[in-house]
């Protein structure tokens, strides 16, 4: 039997385990720069990830049940995950040098993030939840599993 989970349990479980990744990185980089760059990686990775997952999986199952794909929610959401991948760059960029002075674009990300993360949990998720079977989410969470790495390695700043 497999355990049937809602979109907004999983996906606010992974938004959680992605906070305290960043919470690691934020705590280590002076003390042990090299597991603080493994968070930040395994994070980095995991936030893109699960953008692709919500642009590739859940957005268009969102768009075909409201009907709309231009100008409404999930078209805003697109537009801050560029931001957020352009935020996550920046940091990352700090990273490969070696540089622990990325307070403000750690700010900048969290900042974003927070609003963001809020929007999806409270109007996007349950809004997908309450309009699916849980057929559907089932074969939302098999092609999740589906998505090879190639595609969420190159997500989400460069375009
Ligand atoms: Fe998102």
């Amino acid at each position: 039997m497999t355990e049937q989970k809602t979109i907004t349990a999983f996906y606010e479980q992974d938004h959680d385990r992605l906070d305290e990744l960043f919470k690691t990185f934020q705590q280590l980089k002076r003390s042990d720069y090299p597991k603080a760059k493994d968070a930040f990686k395994e994070f980095k990775l995991g936030l893109q990830r699960h953008i692709v997952w919500e642009e590739d999986i859940l957005f268009p199952l969102s768009e075909k049940e409201t009907g709309i794909k231009e100008g409404g929610a999930t078209s805003a959401m697109r537009t801050e995950h560029r931001q957020i991948g352009q935020h996550l760059d920046a940091i990352h960029q700090k990273v490969i040098d070696q540089n622990p002075d990325s307070a403000q674009e750690e700010q900048a990300l969290l900042a974003l993030l927070g609003s963001h993360n809020m929007k999806e949990e409270r109007v996007l998720y349950p809004g997908i939840d309450r309009v699916t079977s849980a057929e559907v989410r089932e074969t939302v969470f098999h092609d999740m599993k589906n998505i090879p790495e190639e595609r969420y390695k190159l997500c989400c700043g460069q375009h």
